[in-house]
């Protein structure tokens, strides 16, 4: 391990670079303007796969977009390890709220800010990177690899699934190392044992052919944005609760055990607030705030739009409404039986006199997986070797749907290593990530890879 640890300090500037390389690749699955640079995203890692000395190539279905899968098998005597990850991010705009360009990676204060640069580009390099190490150093792997790193994560898409479906033969491995979610706290870093699921559902709503004068024409129609601003308050009562029937069945309760673990989350709440830059917390009634954002379901509206946008003001009665939702799913449901529920209660009180369509998405289930097992414990080593400190054991409120992919067709528990500082502002505006943390993801996996048991 010394002599794989001594690579990584002899190439921290040229391992850097790499990372700076990958983030001026403008990925962006959402936008189809970029299939090109997601294209050239999975050739940079298949390249660099490659290039740490682990056979690679691109799998393609003629549907999506390319999943790059690699491997290395050093010796059928040692466990097997499988990496996944994403190149894929989320699109960068709103434009004007970056201080610097969301691909022209720019350190400030030791801190790097890009798009992708904590989700997943920096964690997910970091591990092929520790792999090298390893290889470069001591010409052998203390592992067997295998490597799946997707292009569709942040568009929720299926062409990884097909991929697992046809080779699940090859890629049996004793787990699956994710390094896609944040660690507790600056320095500190996480054990993730859970995941939030997810439920996508869309509510679109029509009334008259055409916007009309609402003088004309208001009062005589219902109009279509007041029926759909009706409609989403049914989903929830005055104290956060989801009023949807049979939403919570099923729900794992946070029983005093799990209160008890999650109370020891270093989490500081004003931080989290300070982040969000909302003017007060607020969730459902009686559970705190971590408990909310991880061990308690919720549905959430995305997006809501309709009628008149523009400047000034302009008297109508729109012809269409609408809006996006998603539900965050905890152990203990189905994510099929909460889409029906979902459904039936928009159905149930969509207001008379204007069309109500409503579309279902896609749905994952949440992921809960044991933080005792010897690989579990083995990850736990192995974060605290890189960060000097204990992991925390925690869960957290986002969702990686592939995880339950990996449950099913594979048979494969998920080692979910938490090794960035929260508050990356993923998704959002200046996504940050600590260039100290880069490295420590490095030492993660060279650790790891040393600590199989
Ligand atoms: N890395 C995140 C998942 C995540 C977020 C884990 C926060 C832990 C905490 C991942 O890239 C992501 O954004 N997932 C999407 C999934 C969706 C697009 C299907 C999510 O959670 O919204
Ligand atoms: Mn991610
Ligand atoms: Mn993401």
């Amino acid at each position: 391990m010394d002599a794989a640890l001594a690579h990584l300090e002899a190439n921290r500037d040229r391992y850097l670079n790499e990372l700076f390389d990958f983030l001026r690749i403008r990925s962006v699955s959402a936008q189809r303007e970029h299939e090109e640079d997601v294209r050239a995203g999975a050739e940079w890692v298949r390249a660099r796969l490659e290039a740490a000395g682990i056979d690679a190539a691109i799998y393609e279905d003629g549907s999506g977009l390319p999943t790059v899968y690699g491997r290395r098998i050093q010796n059928l005597d040692q466990p097997t390890l499988l990496l996944y990850g994403h190149y894929d991010v989320q699109p960068p705009e709103p434009l004007d709220l970056w201080e610097t360009p969301p691909f022209e990676p720019t350190v400030r204060d030791g801190v790097i800010y890009a798009r992708g640069c904590a989700d997943d580009k920096g964690p997910t390099l970091a591990m092929i990177q520790a792999a090298e190490c390893w290889i470069a150093a001591t010409d052998s792997l203390p592992v067997n690899l295998k490597v799946v790193i997707e292009g569709e994560e942040e568009v929720g898409g299926r062409v990884i699934e097909r991929y697992l479906e046809k080779h699940a033969a090859d890629l049996a491995a004793d787990a699956v190392v994710i390094a896609d979610v944040s660690g507790a706290a600056a320095g500190v870093p996480s054990l993730c044992y859970g995941l939030r699921g997810l439920v996508v559902v869309d509510i679109n709503i029509t009334g008259p052919a055409r916007d009309l004068h609402s003088g004309t024409y208001g009062g005589t129609v219902a109009n279509p944005a007041t029926a759909l601003a009706r409609l989403v308050a049914t989903l929830h009562d005055d104290e956060g609760r989801v009023a949807v029937e049979g939403f919570y069945d099923g729900v794992q309760p946070v029983d005093d055990t799990e209160r008890a673990r999650i109370a020891e989350v270093p989490f500081d709440e004003q931080a989290h607030l300070a982040e969000t830059g909302a003017p007060a917390l607020f969730g459902e009634a009686g559970f705190t705030t971590l408990e909310r954002k991880t061990a308690r379901p919720t549905v959430e509206v995305n997006g809501i739009f309709g009628g008149y946008q523009g400047e000034g003001s302009k008297t109508i009665v729109p012809a269409k409404a609408g809006c996006k939702m998603t539900c965050r799913l905890v152990p203990g449901q189905d994510p099929a039986h909460v889409q029906g529920a979902m459904v039936a209660h928009l159905e149930k009180h969509a207001p008379s006199a204007v069309n109500v369509e409503i579309r279902r998405g896609p749905v994952a289930k949440a992921v809960y997986s044991n933080p005792t097992t010897p690989w579990a414990k083995a990850a736990c080593r192995a974060l605290e070797t890189a960060f000097g400190k204990s992991p925390v054991l925690m869960r957290e409120g986002g969702s990686i749907p592939v995880v339950n992919t990996f449950q099913k067709l594979l048979g494969t528990p998920p080692l979910l290593l938490g090794t960035y500082t929260p508050g990356e502002r993923a998704h959002s505006p200046n996504e940050r990530y600590p260039i100290e943390d880069f490295y420590r993801g490095i030492r993660t996996g060279i650790a790891l890879f040393g600590e199989a048991p």
